[in-house]
């Protein structure tokens, strides 16, 4: 079903009907279809445009619509070209001519896009407030678990950190996320209703009306930009793959922790599976998941991108093309937030194993520098000793606080029985700026 015809002698191709239809996806736009129509309906009645009973009554079938989808009695299904269409055929059946009146001063280009600013604008407040259920898990989990563990660089064993710290740079991510998404949403808070096809109408509509009525900040300034600008989606896509990127990382950190190699994290029944064939199994398929699904929502950022460098002003039907991607990756990054939100709430941390693992790998070396230079070494002649220091630990299969005095002392007189206190693990992480991390 369509809401155009009057200019063609031949039937649209069957195949070509369905190749141009969007109800399949864009029917989860209905609520926002239908709250930009009795916007402008209201509008319409206010300017005189519409008599203020024509108004009303075509309202009233719109809210009779809505409260009909939400309960369940009118389903969305059928021969419809598109959201748009659906609501609008099914308002004149309910309500007679007057729905036919609806349309006035307005296009489906204008129409659409207030859809999808609307529905974006949600989107990224729901994006937020799962991030920010985020940052609380990460939080309680690291101060739950307050203890020592290997820091890296190159995946190489590098100085001591504590866990609740190492959780709290994940946080850090995601509260960053989180600004990004209200700068996006604050930059597409403008309403492209009344900007018609292209070029406005020559109805004495209010522009500023709707976008107030809508929640927006203010109508776009232009009308050609306002029906094809596409922006605050590719951005929205951007935000999610950084989110994407961020959930990947901290996903591979648990895959790597939660090894026989590591033994750092288990990971808890829920958000493992097993082996169907190798019965001691218990795998972070959780993580894996979410570190694979990053490539599908970057790739649909450079899907949206490609479809629209090419694109001519204004309004085109490579657009509609915005569509399925943007679903899916909000649905794809809002799962994964809700797994990993699970994964870091039932974590089990192996602390024992964490501050076993800092005992080995000379992660205290770069203090011991530290300590030379505070007693009057050159930092570069320092690191030279502390070098030497380490070969001869290498060679007899210990650690630094494991030589005797005497045996230090060998490599440089500037050592004496305070080194032991200053490079202890318990000592570390409460001098200088290194007590930031506690
Ligand atoms: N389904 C279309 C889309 O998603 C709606 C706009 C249609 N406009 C048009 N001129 N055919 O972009």
């Amino acid at each position: 079903m369509k809401l155009w015809g009057g200019r063609f002698r031949k039937e649209e191709n069957q195949m070509m009907e369905d190749f141009n239809s969007s109800f399949s996806f864009d029917k989860r736009l209905y609520q926002e279809d239908i709250m930009g129509s009795l916007a402008h309906a209201k509008m319409l009645g206010d300017r005189g445009i519409l008599s203020r009973e024509e108004s009303e009554e075509i309202r009233e079938g719109l809210r009779g619509i809505l409260s009909d989808i939400q309960s369940g009695e009118l389903a969305l299904s059928g021969d419809y070209e598109d959201i748009h269409t659906f609501v609008e055929v099914n308002l004149i059946q309910r309500i007679g001519e007057v729905g036919k009146k609806l349309h006035t001063g307005r296009s489906r280009n204008d129409q659409v896009a207030v859809d999808m600013r609307l529905y974006a604008r949600r989107c990224a407040e729901e994006l937020h407030e799962k991030l920010e259920e985020l940052v609380g898990a990460l939080s309680k989990t690291g101060r739950e678990n307050d203890c020592i563990m290997p820091g890296y660089t190159h995946l190489q064993r590098a100085q001591a950190v504590t866990f609740r710290y190492y959780m709290e740079a994940y946080a850090a991510m995601f509260r960053r996320d989180m600004l990004r998404l209200e700068n996006s949403r604050e930059l597409m808070n403008e309403s492209p209703l009344g900007c018609a096809a292209l070029a406005g109408t020559t109805h004495d509509i209010d522009r500023g009306q709707t976008a107030k009525e809508l929640g927006f900040r203010k109508p776009v300034d232009n009308f050609l930009d306002g029906v094809s600008d596409r922006d605050y989606l590719i951005e929205l896509l951007a935000d999610m793959s950084v989110i994407m990127v961020h959930l990947s990382r901290l996903s591979e950190e648990l895959i790597l922790w939660s090894s026989q190699e590591f033994r750092f994290v288990s990971l808890d029944d829920a958000y493992s599976t097993g082996s169907s064939i190798m019965p001691q199994k218990k795998n972070p398929d959780s993580c894996e998941l979410i570190r694979g699904k990053s490539g599908r929502v970057f790739g649909h950022l450079t899907g949206l991108l490609t479809t629209m460098k090419g694109l001519p002003l204004a309004y085109n039907k490579d657009m509609q093309e915005d569509k399925q991607p943007f679903f899916d990756s909000f649905d794809t990054v809002m799962a994964a937030l809700s797994i990993m939100n699970g994964v870091i709430a039932t974590l089990r941390v192996h602390r024992e194993r964490m501050e076993e693992s800092v005992k080995s790998g000379f992660l205290n070396a770069t203090e011991v520098a530290d300590y030379l230079v505070a007693h009057g070494v050159a930092f570069r002649d320092a690191h030279g000793i502390v070098g030497r220091i380490v070969l001869r630990c290498e060679e007899k299969g210990c650690a630094i606080e494991d030589l005797s005095l005497e045996e230090l002392r060998e490599f440089s007189p500037a050592i004496d029985e305070s080194l032991y206190a200053y490079i202890d693990y318990k000592n570390i992480l409460k001098k200088g700026n290194k007590k930031e991390m506690l």
